[in-house]
């Protein structure tokens, strides 16, 4: 029968390691400034309705599969909605596959930006330095020049992520976080604090919390409250599944839910006070109102505007270094817990040891990673994947579950019972209505919208043929590898399980 399951040693290795996925460059880079462009200190009251009604609930969800049944996703689904579910978790895990593969490439950029903070590397001019001297970003989409200063640190990156996963869930997921996250969020605040102190702090505050209460009625700004949380709790990824799955068998489920949820949204919260603290020195500097600066958001925020900033700074140096090593753990935590989940789901299906799904499954991705934004192709495609994965993939996958989980296998009541067992806060109704209604009406929703955006109007001006075969062709892909993975035989009976509690 199938080997036994690793464990997170207690209930702060398994909470430290979920907030060590949540807290990614989601916080740091696209929540200050999706807030600011959704209505400012309006947008906290959609954001913490999405909170409470899906991020909250689907991430209860996602830890009561993985928990109950006891496996990565393919496995767990399985158990709970046969091929159906199983086939579900596989296009979770092939999500995971294509975030992985450019993760890494923002990480691998993150970790060439602290170490050129120490001298302002990238000079006067650093937008130009980014895009022309660092990526030396091609014309054509298609080029394969190999670009060694992204190169090497890119590999470096493979390597410790995967010597970190190949030391197992304790011995190297969980210790990993709990080195990385005190760290993180002690430097964290370092950074906040010394944001305040400079003049024109105050100015980016303002611009980032004066509410705007019109935007309230603009249904795109909810539609951004939900895909920001989504994203940044990790939820439907497989990820929060994937982890519960090593939670000890009698535990409290919604504690540590709890404690993550607002962990994330804390922190969030903390990096849009210093990024625009920040923000609103570089306006003051520049003598223009903080509304009129541009890169306020995603990769023009973190490797143009920032490194601009820490230039004009006293002490640039050091806030360039706290600034790109948060990043850098925050982005390596992350990325750690999207590897986990594709490597728990081939170790159960085939039953391969930790070595050789690491080393085999995970060079293989490595491979591809380095060949695809070691070169001078990287960022047309890094973000057309990421929207297509994002703003397509993981909402089809939360619709799709939901509908399957709770009401083609109506386990609502299994799972809230699941849930509620040992926990010392319950769910019931509320919870049932959330995940089983309003989740898949809001999220369906979205979807509808973002097709049809996407459909009418190329994103982000690129070529129509272009965004078909990278953004669409990713989630053909992605259908396509989950579907042979559902074919392919069981190393062991995956139904041979009987859920506890019996
Ligand atoms: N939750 C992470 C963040 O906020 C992003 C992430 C997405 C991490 C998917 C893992 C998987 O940045
Ligand atoms: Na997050």
């Amino acid at each position: 029968s199938a080997p036994a399951r690793a464990e997170w040693t207690g209930q702060f290795g398994f909470i430290i390691s979920a907030i060590g996925s949540a807290v990614g460059l989601g916080n740091i880079w696209r929540f200050p400034g999706v807030a600011y462009e959704n209505g400012g200190g309006a947008f906290l009251i959609p954001y913490i309705v999405a909170l409470l009604t899906a991020g909250i609930p689907i991430l209860f969800l996602d830890y009561a599969i993985g928990h109950r049944f006891r496996g990565s996703a393919p496995l767990a689904l399985r158990r709970l909605a046969g091929k159906l579910g199983e086939g579900i978790g596989w296009f979770q895990v092939m999500i995971c596959v294509f975030i992985a593969i450019y993760y890494t490439a923002v990480l691998a950029w993150a970790s060439s930006y602290f170490v050129f903070s120490f001298d302002l590397k990238w000079g006067e001019d650093a937008a130009q330095y980014f895009t022309g001297e660092y990526l030396q970003l091609a014309d054509a989409p298609f080029t394969l020049d190999f670009v060694p200063a992204v190169l090497v640190p890119l590999i470096l990156m493979w390597i410790v992520a995967l010597v970190v996963l190949g030391a197992g869930v304790v011995k190297g997921v969980q210790r990993l976080n709990m080195i990385a996250i005190p760290l993180l969020v002690a430097g964290f605040l370092v950074l906040v604090v010394r944001a305040l102190f400079l003049p024109g702090a105050a100015d980016g505050l303002n611009a980032l919390f004066t509410p705007d209460f019109a935007a309230l009625a603009d249904p795109s700004v909810w539609v951004a409250a939900y895909s920001q949380i989504f994203f940044s709790l990790s939820v439907a990824f497989g990820i929060m599944m994937t982890y519960s799955s090593y939670r000890r068998r009698r535990s409290n489920m919604t504690a540590p839910g709890l404690v993550v949820a607002f962990g994330n949204s804390s922190f969030e919260i903390l990096a849009g006070v210093g990024v625009f603290a920040t923000l609103g020195f570089f306006a003051h500097q520049q003598g223009v109102a903080v509304a009129d600066l541009e890169g306020l958001k995603g990769v023009g925020l973190a490797f143009m505007t920032f490194p601009a900033i820490a230039t004009q700074m006293p002490g640039g140096e050091i806030f360039g270094a706290l600034f790109f090593g948060a990043l850098t753990l925050a982005g390596l935590t992350s990325m750690i817990s999207i590897m986990e989940v594709i490597l728990a789901g081939v170790m159960d299906k085939f039953g391969l040891t930790r070595k050789r799904a690491v080393y085999g499954i995970g060079g293989v991705l490595a491979v591809i990673s380095v060949v695809l934004f070691g070169t001078s192709s990287g960022l047309t495609a890094l973000d057309t994947i990421d929207n297509w994965a994002n703003n397509i993939g993981i909402v089809a996958s939360a619709v799709v579950m939901t509908i399957t989980v709770l009401w083609i296998r109506r386990a609502g009541r299994e799972l809230s019972g699941h849930l509620s067992v040992l926990s010392t806060f319950k769910v019931g109704r509320v919870w049932l209505f959330c995940v089983s209604v309003l989740g898949p009406v809001v999220l369906g929703y979205m979807l509808i919208v973002t097709v049809i955006d996407l459909v009418r109007e190329p994103f982000s001006g690129y070529d129509g043929g272009y965004l078909l075969i990278v953004g669409w062709g990713s989630i053909a892909l992605m259908i396509i590898g989950s579907v042979v993975l559902t074919l392919s035989p069981w190393r062991y009976n995956p139904d041979r399980f009987t859920p506890w509690p019996a």
